[in-house]
């Protein structure tokens, strides 16, 4: 293991948030270096439970014994969050008290320059949260077309330059595949105009964050199982999602309003009263670190926070 370390974000928030009762189920879905999974382990009793989604398996036997040095009830399950329903079932689990997501990748994946995620160090182009997935970030350079490619740094990065970019790639690749992180750093920089390298925020970053996103197919992980996430809920029961980009904080809020609206003909006088609500916002205003946290956590800074209570 690397000396790398992931110090979890919004923790207290988000345990707060979950309102953790001692003998409930509980769920983590990105369990990662276990940073809040430890912390609901600590607070639940004999009787409670707490189930680990982890989809990168090289993260979980320091994260089992993490967890193993506190309590002894719970279960990691090795795969995607997508499957969470058809596993909850096949655990006979029908209902649950709680369930976090706290998104995207973790320092363990990201400070490792070989795992690809990085514009600052030299790797091969992987970005692949489970290295068992066939699919990487250099087959997605090297084989989609300029189209998709256009549409992936538009759509999941937001790049005001995704066509020169997506341009330069194919010129490029004509004469050798892109291999390397660096090589498409350079490729970034020289598609973009000159003020945007003169930007504080990196010119990479939205090309590396659209390609992490469909490598992993991240925001369809996200919307089917936040869904199934929902539906698990027993009353009282909390989803708390920790996000990091607008897509992702797009589909919670969103998900989230499906539920907490409820459904009023138009045509007819309803009175307040007979409303009937089955979820809550838990907090009206989305839930952000605070300036001494962001301080000690950089990648805290781009966090937000919602939590949904099913009434
Ligand atoms: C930000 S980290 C979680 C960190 C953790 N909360 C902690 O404090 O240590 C996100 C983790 O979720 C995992 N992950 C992301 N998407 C996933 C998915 N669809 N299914 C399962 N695990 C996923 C990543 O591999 C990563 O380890």
């Amino acid at each position: 293991m690397s000396e790398t370390r992931h110090i979890p974000v919004l923790l207290k928030e988000a345990i707060t948030g979950l309102n953790i009762k001692p003998d409930g189920i509980y769920i983590d879905c990105t369990m990662g270096g276990a940073g809040h999974a430890a912390e609901i382990l600590k607070r639940l009793s004999d009787k409670g439970h707490l189930y680990c989604f982890e989809r990168d398996l090289d993260i979980i036997p320091g994260s089992r014994d993490r967890l193993a040095g506190i309590a002894s009830n719970f279960t990691i399950i090795p795969e995607n969050f997508i499957n969470l329903k058809a596993r909850m079932a096949e655990l006979g689990v029908r209902q649950v008290n709680g369930v976090l997501y706290d998104l995207g990748v973790s320092s363990l994946q990201f400070d490792l320059a070989e795992r690809g995620f990085s514009y600052h160090q030299d790797a091969p182009l992987d970005m692949r949260m489970d290295r068992q997935q066939i699919l990487s970030a250099y087959d997605i350079v090297n084989y989609n077309s300029y189209e998709q490619l256009k549409d992936i740094f538009a759509r999941y990065g937001e790049e005001r330059f995704a066509a020169q970019i997506a341009r330069r790639i194919v010129a490029t690749r004509e004469k050798k595949p892109i291999a390397t992180t660096m090589e498409l750093v350079e490729i970034v920089l020289k598609s973009v105009p000159p003020y945007v390298r003169r930007q504080d925020s990196h010119p990479a970053k939205k090309v590396f964050q659209a390609l992490r996103i469909a490598v992993n197919n991240e925001l369809e992980n996200l919307e089917v199982s936040l869904n199934d996430a929902i539906t698990l809920l027993g009353k009282g029961g909390r989803t708390v999602v920790i996000s990091f980009h607008s897509l992702e904080d797009r589909i919670v809020k969103q998900t989230y309003r499906k539920y907490t609206e409820p459904a009023i003909p138009r045509d007819l006088p309803v009175r307040e009263r007979d409303i009937i609500r089955k979820y809550r916002l838990v907090n009206k205003r989305v839930i952000e670190p605070t300036e001494t946290e962001i301080s000690v956590n950089r990648r805290a800074r781009s966090a937000k926070m919602r939590i949904l209570e099913k009434l």
